[in-house]
């Protein structure tokens, strides 16, 4: 099926900054003063909190095995192949800042340590679904994006959260790949992001989060196709404009900028109708927002003209 592109100028622009991310901007703060002395050569395993599994959104499936989401991934910057848990071991994840700058009032770059540190950190246990037609449930250790957003201050002019993944050709060998526009960027809207359910992931399976799922710090959206959650981020930026994704910039009559989940809208080339469970040997039928429609479908109305799906 073709699927009309629409052009980013079709948006109508939301000018309000939403309201989770200004309430808790005080605490957020408070919390990240707190942590900024720096704490070098701690281990990152040792280091890693026990956190609470917020049980808020629970996915309704058995969790993955971790051996399967540990073995089987998409990091295009290692490679193209689903193998690439071992050349992505070369990635050195410690010390690892994130750049937040922008359209904030206070730009800062932030240690993975701090923040792990100053945010408020939890479990939550989501469904991941690819593009692909695969799917797997994994309980991931992170925090809200809007907590660090509060922590930073977001200005109204900012429209956009742009997300920048680490490009370094001395240890990804994908960066050969000359024709591929890195650095991997992806972006979702000031909406989106301050849609409680937008989270900055830092660990899996209560450990520190392992290089081939993007290591130490990456985003996911459940509601979302796998290809939005950016991993390995380096920055993290406020925007007015549209950011042009990675995959968007490729194959824009294939991966729209929403990249919503939607069993009906096929992709140009195959069904989304259902996926294949990692580790299960099960097809199940694949849900409207990935089964969290109920938590993010009101970010939508008003938006139909655009190409929402895929
Ligand atoms: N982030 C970067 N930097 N590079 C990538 O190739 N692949 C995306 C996403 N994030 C990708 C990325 C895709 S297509 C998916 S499905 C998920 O990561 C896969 O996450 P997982 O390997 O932890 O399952």
């Amino acid at each position: 099926m073709f699927i009309r592109k629409r052009r980013g100028w079709e948006i109508p622009e939301g000018a309000a900054t939403p309201e989770a991310l200004v309430f808790g901007r005080r605490a957020a703060l408070k919390a990240a003063g707190l942590a900024s002395i720096a704490m070098p050569g701690l281990a990152r395993a040792a280091d890693f909190p026990q956190s609470t599994r917020n049980g808020r959104y629970e996915p309704g499936r058995a969790i993955t095995a971790e051996r399967e989401v540990t073995t089987y991934n998409n990091f295009y910057e290692f490679g193209t192949d689903k193998g690439i848990y071992r050349p992505a071991q070369k990635l050195p994840l410690s010390p690892w800042t994130v750049k937040v700058d922008g359209l904030v009032d206070r730009p800062r770059e932030f240690s993975v340590e701090d923040l792990i540190k100053a945010m408020p950190v939890e479990e939550r246990v989501y469904r991941l679904r690819c593009v692909e037609a695969w799917s797997m449930v994994v309980p991931w250790t992170g925090f809200p994006l809007t907590a660090l957003l509060a922590a930073v201050g977001v200005q109204s002019s900012a429209k956009y959260v742009r997300f920048e993944t680490a490009a370094l050709p001395a240890v990804m060998p994908g960066l050969r790949q000359s024709w591929y526009p890195w650095p991997y960027v992806e972006g979702c809207t000031i909406e989106e992001a301050g849609n409680d359910l937008s989270f900055l992931v830092v660990g899996a399976y209560g450990k520190p989060l392992l290089a081939q799922n993007g290591g130490p710090i990456r985003f996911h959206q459940p509601w979302k196709y796998g290809f939005k959650a950016g991993k390995s981020l380096t920055r993290i930026s406020l925007v007015a404009e549209r950011p042009k994704s990675f995959w968007e910039a490729i194959q824009p009559q294939e991966y729209g900028f929403w990249a919503n989940i939607n069993p009906e809208v096929p992709h140009p080339r195959w069904s989304q109708a259902s996926e294949r469970v990692l580790g299960t040997g099960e097809r199940v039928p694949t849900q409207l927002f990935n089964g969290y429609g109920e938590f993010v479908s009101g970010l939508y109305s008003g938006l139909q003209r655009e190409r929402l799906w895929g």
